[in-house]
């Protein structure tokens, strides 16, 4: 099983065929919420659904081309987050992310994302990480901002969510930054 422990009690995992189950629970748990942001949640209704989504992860971490994990809580699934772009060419990726509402508000989002950052930078050896969110998602935008990355700019219209369009926020952390920063923190 391919995992990267993030903190004692919570894991990132590759997900395997027999999570579909119960990860297309915690998602229909948590359905009108995800739906509001991640346009992914208003195709993802079955067990088939979530099983293509499952082999897309496994694909696209052999190439690499994107790097899909579950968060997991002791054992239990509840969230996601990864690298849902890999540029190769220009050396970068983005982050992506949700959580089961009964686990929002603890740092845990932060947390793997501090991980994720980490493999980026010291195992893949990307030079750029980036999250973009609609400016209507304070939640998401305060991740990024917590974690030291600067707020690049607007994109405009760029982000369908709940059959809108919205605007985007870009924010981009640089290798050479996520070092400084790890040296001033000792
Ligand atoms: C966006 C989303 C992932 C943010 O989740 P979150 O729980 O707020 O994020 P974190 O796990 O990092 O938790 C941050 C909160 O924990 C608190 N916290 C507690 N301990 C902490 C710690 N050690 N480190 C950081 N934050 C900590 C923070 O103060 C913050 O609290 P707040 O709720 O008062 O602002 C979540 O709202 C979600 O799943 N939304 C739906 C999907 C979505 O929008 N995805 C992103 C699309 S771009």
């Amino acid at each position: 099983m391919l995992r990267w422990p993030v903190r004692p009690d919570i894991d990132l995992r590759l997900p395997e065929e027999r999570d579909a189950d119960e990860l297309l629970a915690v998602i229909e748990d948590n359905r009108e919420r995800l739906e509001e942001w991640l346009h992914w949640a208003h195709s993802t209704h079955t067990r088939e659904d979530v099983l293509k989504f499952v082999q897309m992860a496994r694909r696209d971490f052999q190439k690499p081309d994107g790097l899909h994990l579950l968060i997991v809580h002791q054992g239990r699934i509840i969230g996601g987050s990864g690298f849902v772009v890999f540029n190769e060419l220009s050396n970068y990726g983005e982050i992506g992310y949700w959580i089961a509402t009964e686990f929002s508000g603890n740092g845990i989002v932060t947390d793997c994302c501090r991980a994720l950052i980490n493999y980026a930078f010291c195992e893949m050896q990307l030079n750029r990480v980036q999250i973009r969110c609609a400016t209507a998602n304070a939640r998401s935008a305060a991740i990024a901002r917590r974690l030291g990355f600067l707020h690049e700019g607007t994109l405009r219209q760029t982000i369908r969510t709940n059959n809108r369009l919205d605007d985007e926020h870009c924010f981009g952390l640089l290798r050479s930054e996520w070092a400084k920063a790890k040296a001033a923190a000792g």
